[in-house]
């Protein structure tokens, strides 16, 4: 949810800034901004829209010359998407500026008390009030902006990140971070500032990344001192060497990020297991189960927690768990967990599942079964986020870096390692044979050679796609591990297309749904050879007589549903267990041909943001 980015040191800042926001624009798109300090006076261009939209702006308002700068990209919480609303801030006396990811949830209170103050307020945003608020703190106690920075910060109730500075002290920015994520990049003699390492990649493998209720006082020619929200208190400052690098963050000749991402699934996958399925030695070793096994193998049940496409990976898991190591799991979307009065124990197991580390719901979830005692293993694939921090252990999904919204990659990935922790735990508790188990991994490192022979009928989905593309509806059957991938499948469509789509068990359908099929309406059934391979086909059956039109995924080689449906999807045989791993991809290229032909904004589309960190 929003990206911020900043830099400060003997570089021109604006086109850091810029190209740093135009990395970060998958978290947030609807509004963009800048704010430099051109070496006599601050300068602000904001606008509604995107980056790009900006750069116009830019040229036409602001020079772009200034060593000093901040930048954001909205995903707007408080007041609608438009030009005054849009990041930065800037205080009422026009010295300080603010750029924030997050929300003030007490803004409303703060800013009575600062109108009653006499401040006056230009946006419907919680940020101004922060802003404004910190202004405040740093007349009234006469401190400086850092000390300011703090004071007011525990005033606040909320989520943030934030960088501020002062125009009439241009050598300084002040950072921090509670729930939102903050990197700060360290170069030579210079520093970078960023919801993500991404927009400084290539200019220093170094950074820090700011704790919850931790905040940084950068100065140029300075060491970073990092200190604490609560107390002021200096903490040492953890540099950290990145794995990342620019080719991992550019489409590399794809058209979208979405595609690239498709594509890669392969690779991901193997890096997925890479040192962790050891066939030879018929062994998976993952250090997060070996150390926590007795957590594991005593626990009453497993509750998986996420939003999104990570819960539909936990859908599959909860099938994969109790069908290997026979051990109940239960599913939650984390927004709805975090809020009843869920029963929670110390013998259970939270699983978190989460591509971007950073969910706030999910975040929630976690503290919550943590202060009642659950142990919390984290499925993360931003190593270092928020969410494998909170974690007591973790296994991270290496999938490489996601941008576009639409979660693809993350979700093969993510099925792959709660695959290889099921896998692990019925091996150690002798709910699977020793030549199934082998079966198992000999199956699993051949998925991604056949999800590159699924990618095969990229064509073929193509024309497709052209033939479904304007209709309104979609509805995505599955039975058994495949349910979960007709949600996927109706979510990714959704997400990118807009068209109306909704994921049903194919065995529910004949308890509502089948009344809205008719002949206009499209019906994506997997039906892969599967131990319910013949209620899928009779619920295949029924859609027929109705004159819905069929796009059925099938397994290679597969006559039956072939002669049945209007068109056929194939993929490669697998174990069922596995199959969600294959059936996906051609869910995923139908969703991303249907948003190209419509036009839609394949990877940024609207309204979403790649990081939900506000509830
Ligand atoms: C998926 O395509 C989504 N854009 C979204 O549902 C996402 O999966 C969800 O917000 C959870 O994100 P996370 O995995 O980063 O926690
Ligand atoms: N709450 C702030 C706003 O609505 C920041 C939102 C964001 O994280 O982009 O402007």
């Amino acid at each position: 949810m929003c990206g911020i980015v900043g830099y400060i040191g003997p570089r021109d800042a604006y086109p850091i800034v810029i190209e740093g926001l135009k990395r970060l624009e998958y978290r947030g798109y609807d509004s963009a901004g800048i704010a430099l300090y051109d070496g006599t006076d601050l300068k602000v261009a904001k606008t509604k829209g995107k980056v790009s939209e900006l750069e116009k702006c830019v040229e036409n308002e602001i020079t772009k010359t200034g060593n000093l700068g901040i930048g954001h990209t909205r995903w707007a919480t408080h007041g609608v998407p438009n030009d005054v609303n849009s990041h930065p801030h800037v205080s009422n006396s026009g010295d300080l500026v603010i750029i924030h990811n997050g929300i003030i949830e007490n803004y409303e209170s703060l800013k009575k008390e600062l109108i009653n103050r006499g401040y006056t307020f230009k946006s419907d945003t919680d940020t101004e009030v922060l802003i404004n608020l910190i202004e405040e703190v740093k007349k009234k106690e006469k401190v400086k902006l850092g000390k300011a920075v703090q004071i007011a910060l525990n005033q606040v109730v909320g989520a943030y990140a934030i960088a501020v500075f002062d125009k009439n002290k241009p050598e300084e920015v002040v950072v921090a971070r509670l729930g939102s994520p903050l990197a700060v990049g360290i170069g030579e003699d210079e520093f970078f500032i960023a919801s993500d390492a991404s927009p400084f990649i290539e200019y220093t493998k170094n950074a820090i990344y700011l704790e919850d209720e931790e905040m940084a006082i950068i100065r140029f020619h300075k060491k970073i001192k990092v200190r604490k929200i609560k107390n002021d208190a200096e903490v040492p400052a953890n540099i950290q060497e990145l794995q990342l690098n620019l080719e991992q963050i550019e489409k590399g000749g794809y058209e979208h990020f979405m595609l690239k991402e498709i594509h890669e699934q392969p690779k991901a996958i193997v890096d997925t297991y890479r040192g962790r399925l050891l066939r030879d030695e018929a062994i998976i070793k993952m250090a997060g189960i070996e150390d926590n096994m007795k957590k594991f193998l005593n626990a009453n049940r497993i509750i998986i927690v996420a939003c999104g496409t990570s819960w539909h990976a936990g859908l599959v898991a909860e099938y994969i768990f109790e069908d290997l190591a026979r051990i109940p799991v239960e599913v939650e979307y984390a927004s709805e967990f975090r809020y009843r009065n869920p029963v929670i124990t110390e013998n259970d197991v939270l699983i978190a599942i989460s591509q971007s580390g950073e969910t706030a719901d999910t975040l929630a979830a976690i503290k919550m079964a943590k202060s009642k005692g659950a142990f919390v293993f984290g499925v993360c694939n931003v190593v270092g986020s928020s969410i494998a921090r909170e974690s007591d252990a973790g296994a991270y999904t290496h999938a490489g870096p996601e941008i576009g919204v639409a979660s693809t990659k993350a979700f093969t990935t993510q099925i792959t390692v709660l695959s290889l922790i099921a896998l692990r735990l019925a091996r150690a508790k002798g709910t699977i044979s020793s030549s199934d188990f082998r079966r198992y991994l000999l199956e699993m490192e051949m998925i991604p050679n056949k999800i590159e022979k699924a990618l095969e009928s990229d064509a073929h989905i193509r024309v497709v796609s052209d033939i479904y593309k304007d209709a309104s509806n979609f509805l995505y059957l599955g039975r058994g591990y495949n349910f979960p991938v007709a949600l996927e499948g109706a979510l990714k469509l959704k997400e990118i297309s807009y068209i109306h789509a909704e994921g049903y068990p194919a065995a529910e359908m004949k308890h509502g749904p089948i009344a809205l099929i008719d002949e206009n309406m499209p019906i994506v059934v997997i039906a892969t050879r599967a131990e319910h391979y013949d209620k899928v086909v009779s619920n295949i059956q029924e859609i027929k007589s109705r004159k819905g039109k069929i796009i059925g995924v099938i397994t290679e080689g597969d006559t039956i549903v072939r002669e049945l449906a209007d068109h056929v999807i194939e993929v490669p045989d697998t174990i069922e267990a596995l199959s969600p791993l294959l059936t996906t991809i051609p869910l995923q290229l139908l969703s991303y041909h249907i948003a190209v032909m419509l036009n839609k904004n394949v990877d940024q589309p609207r309204n979403l943001a790649k990081s939900v960190t506000v509830e």
